[in-house]
């Protein structure tokens, strides 16, 4: 972040500070319809379009580092296999074997030079290739090459590897946009994979990823954990295209408490880390299911992946600088995932009361303020995205944020 942004920035805080009414031009936003956090419906659209067609974070280098390296992963739903090839490169397919649909990969991890379906023997190489097959004497005309496995999109941002189901869908660089080079400051492409882990919780999963999307909710939820590190009153939010957005609230200067969260002990810093990550929370949310503060001393994506209308998965990363024979860090979790931290768990336990109360008929929608408008942003995004001719009227969102508020435009610049 150069010297112009940061100073636009600090001095964006003080206009959040000091407006008395939400910016001059920026709309009313209308209700959130309630159905689209409890109706079959809408849960069915988003299987169908939001995760068929956005890049998803599934893995990081570190996970399969060498040439052979191989992982299954399925937190999008259908089973995905994720290989090193020989020749350095990352590889997604259909965890699912040409001959009859068994998965190729039981489960879990491994390092072979050929996988070799357990069901009857069909090997593959990691490129995918059908490599051999038993009996190949009792198949008449077979041929090999229309039977390796099914390949998937797949594209990495420094060591941090996405897939995307949609073979059409736009280049990762392109889908994240404005904020790769934002994020070269970060090292994606040198942290070592510290810490993930995955917690099931009983809410639909936008509910518990918009409580990590808006800081309205901090004074009253987390009146001892995060509070007393974030100036609320001096938030930023800024929008992308694409749904993806960025948060930056200075800590508190006339704050005595000590916050009950903070960076994790141990570790290196990031060197190129700048000023404002350094000193304030610079957190983004990246269309369509993380969120992720970024700083000097950790990249902590969390991930929301939906597991039914009203149950998801949270994922926990920590992303850090080497940090030799010091304590592994750990943004989200005490004891190597045994249990969420105390700010998670504040936030979870309010989402899992909101999933009740919401889907009772006492609810007819989310009324979003100006500081919350990443949250309708992306409400945005995901119509587009869904396709609103696919989306019955009574459930949409209005398309009123329009191109204006979205980086590298904002009206409040001016
Ligand atoms: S299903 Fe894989 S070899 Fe038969
Ligand atoms: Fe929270």
């Amino acid at each position: 972040m150069d010297k112009q942004e940061i100073a636009y920035l600090r001095g964006m805080m003080e206009y959040e500070a000091g407006r008395t009414e939400p910016p001059s031009g920026f709309p009313r936003l209308p209700v959130i319809p309630g159905e689209r956090y409890s109706a079959r419906e809408f849960y069915a659209l988003e299987q169908a379009h939001l995760w068929r067609k956005s890049w998803l974070l599934a893995s990081h280098l570190d996970e399969i580092p060498a040439p052979g390296c191989f992982q299954t992963w399925d937190l999008a739903g259908p089973p995905v296999l994720i290989t090193h090839g020989e020749t350095g490169e990352i590889r997604a397919f259909h965890n699912v074997c040409r001959h009859r649909g068994a998965p190729v990969v039981a489960s879990g991890s491994g390092k072979k030079p050929r996988l070799t379906c357990p069901y009857h023997g069909w090997s593959y190489g990691l490129d995918g290739e059908l490599v051999a097959i038993r009996n190949p004497e009792d198949f008449r005309d077979f041929d090999y090459r229309s039977h390796g496995l099914s390949g998937i999109r797949c594209e990495r941002f420094g060591k941090l590897i996405f897939i995307n189901f949609d073979r059409n869908a736009p280049a990762l660089i392109d889908w994240l946009g404005a904020v790769a080079p934002e994020w070269e400051e970060f090292q994606f492409d040198k942290c070592r994979l510290a810490a993930r882990h995955v917690f099931e919780l009983n809410c639909n999963w936008k509910i518990a990823m918009e409580t990590n999307t808006e800081v309205y909710h901090v004074r009253t939820v987390h009146p001892k954990t995060v509070s007393p590190m974030l100036d609320d009153r001096r938030n930023v939010n800024t929008l992308y295209p694409n749904g993806h957005g960025r948060m930056v609230a200075p800590r508190p200067a006339d704050s005595t408490m000590k916050a009950a969260v903070d960076l994790p002990p141990g570790g290196n810093a990031i060197g190129t880390v700048g000023e404002i990550a350094r000193t304030a929370t610079q957190s983004y949310n990246i269309f369509p299911n993380w969120v992720s503060p970024l700083n000097h001393r950790a990249l902590a994506p969390l991930l929301f992946w939906p597991d039914g209308k009203d149950k998801c998965r949270l994922e926990t990363w920590t992303l850090a600088a080497d940090w030799g024979d010091k304590p592994k860090p750990d943004m989200w979790t005490d004891n190597d995932g045994e249990k969420l931290k105390q700010v998670l768990l504040e936030d979870v336990e309010m989402a899992e009361g909101i999933q009740k109360s919401l889907s009772s008929p006492g609810f007819s929608g989310a009324s979003l303020s100006y500081q919350e408008a990443r949250i309708y942003h992306w409400h945005q995004a995901a119509d587009r995205l869904i396709g609103f001719a696919n989306i019955p009227q009574s459930m949409r969102v209005e398309q009123v944020i329009g191109d204006q508020w979205l980086f590298p435009n904002d009206p409040r610049r001016e």
